[in-house]
């Protein structure tokens, strides 16, 4: 009765169990999070610090336009203060696009399966959304992508590395697909793992941005920064794109203390480093793990790998629930017989690997 008919169809985002409900019904102290990436060496001590040191009055509403981390970060990057937008997560970006540039009668193309939040907030608003299922290795389609493309496709998606199979577009394959495409249509780069990728495989950030102005890149503080749970995440754009994002943007949709947290964070690259490597190292370690017993996974450039499970992947994400990991069933995820696996620390992973082998002899 109330609302878009399209809201019968959907249904609200269904979170994994919390940790808190895990240690309640299977009776455990200890859990391990291994569902949603993030990031489990937490964040920097400069962060630490200013936990310890807030004085922030938080009666007053906070700069809606986040001139301090705005500054900061654009000075780091090396772009203009207005080519940035703040979101309440990159979630958040997501629906200010589909609210700037999708309604009836348009069109945007994506991966099937990718990360479900851009087909969803699409539907919303009630665009035409054309899915192009990935290829057998999980990578994009790209071809078939452009061909998917016509004069009411007003967004594209490529989410690299790719969410859930950790995938990363190489870059000559993504200029080849942006030379082929009309330039007004909005190219979202989601780079939620940028920070992850190796540095020699990551895109030349203002050569990408100078070349295709059609292009937003999405960025987040959720994952390597550690910070999911303050809800901060930006998009760099060309302005005029960044200035019709903030049209639709909240006055004030991110807190003065995540901003000020932010900050902090920006100043540690030797924090964001070390725990690139240390997830690589923990990562390989882990794969090799998995050749050792026979067992699948796409090739990952992030801090989780889609592992191909041998018998039914529910059963095994239930199984390992049981024995206190937390970890994401491919059913849901569009890959069946998967299981999406976050790269814990290496005492965790060790110990994982005990929970699977037990489970491979049982
Ligand atoms: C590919 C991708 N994009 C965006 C997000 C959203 O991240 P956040 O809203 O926490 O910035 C995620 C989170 O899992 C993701 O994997």
């Amino acid at each position: 009765m109330f609302g878009k008919p399209i809201l019968n169809e959907l249904t609200a985002y269904k979170q994994g169990m919390q940790i808190k409900e895990v240690k309640e019904k299977y009776n455990l102290d200890k859990i391990v999070k291994l569902a949603s990436n993030e990031n489990p060496y937490g964040y920097s001590e400069k962060v630490k610090q200013f936990f310890d040191e807030i004085d922030q009055d938080f009666a007053f509403y906070p700069d809606g336009y986040a001139a301090d981390l705005r500054h900061q970060l654009a000075e780091k990057l090396s772009v203009e203060p207005d080519q940035l937008v703040f979101g309440a997560g990159s979630d958040e970006i997501i629906t200010f696009i589909c609210r700037a540039f999708l309604s009836p009668g348009t069109n945007t193309v994506m991966a099937k399966p990718t990360f479900p939040q851009y087909r969803h907030h699409a539907l919303i608003e009630g665009a035409e959304v054309r899915e192009i299922p990935t290829r057998e290795d999980g990578q994009h389609d790209l071809e078939n992508m452009q061909k998917a493309i016509d004069d009411n496709t007003k967004v594209v998606w490529l989410c690299t590395p790719d969410n859930p199979t950790g995938n990363l577009i190489p870059y000559e394959a993504f200029v080849h697909f942006m030379e082929q495409i009309p330039d007004d249509v909005v190219v979202v780069l989601d780079e939620a793992y940028y920070e992850y990728v190796d540095p020699g495989l990551r895109y030349p950030f203002l050569e990408t941005l100078e070349r295709f102005p059609n292009v937003v890149m999405l960025r987040t503080f959720s994952k390597i920064y550690g910070l999911a749970g303050l809800r901060v995440g930006y998009a760099i754009s060309n302005i005029e794109i960044a200035d019709k994002l903030n049209v639709v943007r909240g006055p004030f949709n991110t807190t003065s203390f995540s901003q000020r947290v932010c900050q902090e964070a920006l100043k540690d690259d030797d924090f964001i480093e070390r725990t690139r490597k240390l997830n690589e190292k923990v990562r390989q370690s882990f794969e090799q793990f998995l050749d050792s017993i026979g067992w699948g996974y796409y090739p990952s450039h992030t801090n989780f790998l889609l592992v191909k499970t041998p018998t039914d992947a529910d059963e095994m994400a239930e199984y390992l629930l049981k024995h206190g990991f937390i970890v994401r069933s491919g059913t849901y995820l569009g890959y069946p017989n998967t299981l999406r696996i976050t790269i814990g620390t290496e005492e965790d992973m060790a110990e994982l690997k005990d929970v699977l082998l037990q489970f491979t002899n049982r």
